[in-house]
């Protein structure tokens, strides 16, 4: 956020390319959750795949859910928006998901390393049986990092 509370929201193809990369359109099937709004562009990804039944999409600033309604809608009765952030939505919700992708943040550092440790648990509480939790890996992530980062996702 910049000083006098603007937002700067920019994606790159790298972005969309990691998307596909990992698989984010085969992975995603039936009941998913996303954390992370954005411009919309995981989320029209995730919605590309017949086998999604319904997608809701977190994102805690109502602004970036404006801008994203104004560059890309997303035209789909599958799509909800919700304006919560994840931290709250985990506290209180008794929905479950087949799949759930994590896309809050930008790099994956210790910081971001330390709170996916806490985080990721009472998300995989959430998933029905065969379900899966996919999140973020930032492209300059160390060997060290990957290393914890797919350990937390995997155990
Ligand atoms: C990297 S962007 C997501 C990019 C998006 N997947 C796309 O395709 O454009 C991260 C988004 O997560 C949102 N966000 C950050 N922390 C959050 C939280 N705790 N709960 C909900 N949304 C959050 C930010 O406001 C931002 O819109």
């Amino acid at each position: 956020m910049g000083e006098n509370g603007s937002h700067t929201m920019w994606t790159d193809e790298s972005e969309k390319s990691w998307y596909y990369e990992n698989k984010l359109n085969l992975r995603a099937k039936g009941y998913c959750l996303e954390f992370g709004l954005g411009l919309g562009f995981a989320s029209e990804i995730i919605l590309s795949n017949p086998e999604v039944k319904q997608l809701k999409t977190l994102e805690m600033n109502l602004d970036v859910i404006t801008v994203q309604d104004m560059v890309n809608p997303i035209l789909d009765d599958r799509h909800a928006i919700v304006n919560a952030s994840m931290e709250e939505y985990l506290d209180t919700t008794e929905d479950t998901f087949d799949f759930v992708f994590i896309d809050t943040y930008i790099t994956t550092g210790n910081e971001t390393l330390s709170w996916l440790e806490d985080i990721v648990p009472k998300i995989k509480s959430l998933l029905n049986p065969g379900g899966e939790v996919m999140a973020w890996l930032d492209f300059t992530s160390s060997e060290e990092e990957k290393k914890r980062f797919y350990n937390i996702l995997n155990t």
